[in-house]
């Protein structure tokens, strides 16, 4: 089960001190209710709600990237991030997944057009353990910011493409692919737009030269594009006390679904297995898994007779890479 680093989860309950309970949940409420609404993080427009904000929705998305970071580590180990530059930052989440995935980050650039969490962001940096990581928080629409940003190992954006104008999303995404000196990392809700998102991404990436590193282990046709099944994951995280009073919550866990597409440059020698896009199916016969292949995706019948790839596929999960 995945859950915010302790340092960040001790900053906000510091935050939470003499704040009633129930006013948050209120605001929480407005949030979540304006995002079902189709809204957009633009609803955050006081300290209370970027503190309502960061306790509904940090645990997930910070779970959501640390996965995507993950997958990222376990195909390129050799990868060493300097910096980082987090666009659409918000209170800083993807910037905290990547320092705690890589002590090599020395300089990261959070850039957010709301000035409620990215003060939270910065309440966050003054709580974390790294001081020495120098830490830049850009006040200001990406459109206008993006022009002086500097570029950086790693560029991240972290449910950010989701509230942008679909008109401005290839300008955008040229500007985050020339920023990014190895890795383009973009986490986006796992709904079917999410998902689209990424498809229109990739694309655009693929065509610029980019190497797919995950989840994807090719750079072919998707053989999601026209599915009535998505690319998405999922990874379940614990709620905290707090978190589960201010989102009116009777269970201690949620599972938050994602997409994702981490793209690099200069990247070679990547492994390529194959990507698992359901939780494998156990039956008397064996475990079935459901893989991605160039094209179409594929049903595998690991049969219990094949004692070794049996145990082997038994333990796989869903978003795992396999090669079978
Ligand atoms: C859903 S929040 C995600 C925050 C953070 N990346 C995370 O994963 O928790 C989207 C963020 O993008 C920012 N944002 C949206 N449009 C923006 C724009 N045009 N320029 C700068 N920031 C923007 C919002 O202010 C908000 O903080």
């Amino acid at each position: 089960m995945s859950g915010l680093p302790a340092w960040i989860s001790a900053a906000l309950q510091g935050k939470l001190d003499h704040v009633a309970r129930g006013v948050l949940r209120d605001r929480a409420k407005a949030i979540s209710d304006s995002y079902r609404a189709g809204g957009s993080s633009a609803v955050v427009r006081s300290d209370l709600d970027a503190l309502a904000y960061a306790l509904v929705r940090m645990p997930a998305t910070y779970a959501a990237v640390h996965a995507a970071l993950a997958q990222t580590i376990a195909l390129i180990p050799g990868f060493q991030p300097r910096s980082i530059l987090d666009v659409g930052a918000g209170p800083g989440t993807a910037s905290w997944a990547g320092v705690e995935a890589w002590p090599s980050v020395q300089r990261a650039t959070l850039i957010d057009g709301n000035a409620r969490l990215l003060d939270l962001a910065r309440v966050f940096h003054d709580a974390s353990q790294r001081q020495s990581t120098a830490i830049d928080f850009v006040l200001g629409d990406l459109a206008a910011t993006l022009e002086s940003a500097p570029s950086a190992d790693m560029v991240l954006a972290s449910y950010a493409l989701t509230e942008m104008a679909p008109a401005a999303l290839n300008d955008l995404l040229a500007a985050l692919w020339q920023r990014a000196d190895r890795l383009l990392v973009i986490v986006e809700p796992g709904t079917v737009a999410g998902f689209q998102r990424i498809l229109t991404c990739r694309d655009m990436l693929i065509a610029q030269g980019a190497r797919i590193v995950a989840p994807c282990s090719h750079e072919s046709h998707c053989p999601l594009r026209d599915s009535t099944r998505w690319c998405h994951f999922a990874v379940r995280l614990a709620r905290s006390r707090d978190h589960m009073i201010t989102k009116g919550a009777h269970v201690p866990f949620e599972d938050e679904k994602f997409c994702y597409l981490v793209a690099g440059k200069g990247v070679a020698d990547l492994p390529r297995g194959q990507r698992i896009l359901a939780t494998p199916k156990v039956s008397k016969a064996g475990v079935v898994l459901t893989l991605c292949k160039p094209d179409r995706p594929e049903q595998r019948l690991i049969e219990r007779r094949d004692k070794e790839a049996y145990r082997a596929a038994k333990r796989c999960d869903w978003g795992d890479i396999v090669d079978v």
